[in-house]
């Protein structure tokens, strides 16, 4: 059973992407949306595992799932690609696909798992991916992503997204994003993430079609001045949070974290609420969201699981500090072993506590 359908929202998020009312002494306060940061999706990445331990860091920042294509949400394994718990809440799941039928019926049974938005993925350069006639090759079809998310929309009840790039190739961004934003908004699309560099479709791999197109935000927040009416995300090459007051000041609507999030995600993750959302934040420390992690780790070994599938998403935990080193390599040997557990995960703690002291 998905965790969404059992216990809804851990943390009331409401309807994602809206600020909600909090009720604290007095008035109601609004609370920012949860994509003021958000942690990116990236395959085999942030698997359910990763996003619950990236909630024991922020209960606000919203979470997205990997890309899973719409076919493989009809016809697969649905509990496998789709489940999650409750407390992974505020999270996204990311379709692929350009058939608006097929990613119309995996719009709905996402959202009958109770993801909080649906979004469509037209940024990612892989062959795989473009040979399905999707991803960034939809930024030269509008039209078609157009009708792809008024499918979408039709279909369920959940906010539908975009996830892009400013262009594709020879395209001019300057000229394709702004034609782009008006058509696929004008299908019902209010919130966009925007990846501020081109994706080339021939001759750069996926690595590095992350790392060699130049970062352009200057062009994302134009976007903003230009459509003011969309919410609007910036992501690429942020590397932690307290780039996000000024992205925000900027008028953005926030900021979607991928590879910082992932190898560093203290520097991203920890004290987010506090200070983006004004709430409290879980946990103050690293070691304080190692703590937290036991639990669901417990129960996943019980369960039969393995510590590494785990612990391979928290060997960033501790980047830069002492003891890191020794918490990444008690990690990774563990990860080796059969049958290691619990007692070895306290002992890689135990190794990053003691050179902290
Ligand atoms: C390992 C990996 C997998 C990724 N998978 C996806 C994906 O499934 N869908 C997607 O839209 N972007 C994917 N991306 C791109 C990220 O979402 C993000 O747009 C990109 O890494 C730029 O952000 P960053 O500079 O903060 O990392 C992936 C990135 C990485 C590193």
């Amino acid at each position: 059973m998905p965790g969404g359908a059992i216990g809804g929202p851990a943390f009331g998020p409401g309807p994602a992407g809206q600020a909600q009312a909090v009720r604290g002494a007095g008035a109601a306060m609004p609370v920012p949306p949860p994509h003021r940061l958000s942690v990116a999706p990236m395959m085999d990445w942030t698997d359910r595992h990763c996003r619950a331990f990236h909630r024991t860091l922020s209960r606000r920042a919203q979470l997205w799932t990997e890309m899973v294509t719409a076919p493989a949400v009809i016809h697969g394994d649905r509990e496998r690609l789709l489940g999650f718990e409750a407390a992974e809440h505020p999270v996204v799941l990311q379709l692929g696909g350009s058939d608006p039928a097929q990613l119309a019926q995996a719009a709905a049974i996402g959202a009958d798992f109770g993801y909080d938005e649906i979004n469509l993925n037209c940024g990612c350069p892989s062959d795989r991916v473009q040979s399905g006639c999707f991803g960034a090759v939809l930024m030269e079809r509008p039209e078609l992503v157009a009708e792809c998310v008024a499918a979408m929309i039709a279909a369920q009840p959940r906010p539908v997204t975009v996830k892009c790039r400013i262009g594709v190739d020879d395209q001019v961004p300057e000229e394709v994003l702004p034609a782009f934003l008006e058509t696929v908004s004008a299908a019902g699309v209010r919130h966009f993430v925007i990846h501020a560099r081109k994706a080339w479709l021939q001759g750069l791999s996926p690595k590095e079609n992350r790392e060699i197109p130049p970062l352009n935000h200057a062009l994302v927040v134009q976007m903003k001045r230009d459509f003011p009416q969309l919410e609007i995300c910036l992501n690429g090459g942020l590397t932690a949070r307290d780039q996000v007051p000024g992205l925000l000041d900027q008028g953005l609507d926030g900021a979607m974290f991928g590879r910082a999030a992932y190898h560093d995600p203290a520097a991203v993750l920890l004290g987010a609420d506090s200070t983006l959302w004004g709430q409290a934040d879980p946990v103050d420390s690293a070691e304080g969201a190692a703590e937290a992690m036991r639990p669901y780790i417990a129960r996943h070994l019980e369960r039969g699981g393995r510590l590494h599938q785990i612990t391979r998403h928290m060997l960033g935990l501790f980047t830069g500090r002492p003891g890191a080193r020794a918490w990444r390599r008690l990690l990774s040997e563990a990860g080796g072993r059969p049958g290691s557990g619990l007692a070895d995960y306290d002992a890689a703690l135990a190794a990053v506590v003691s050179r902290a002291a």
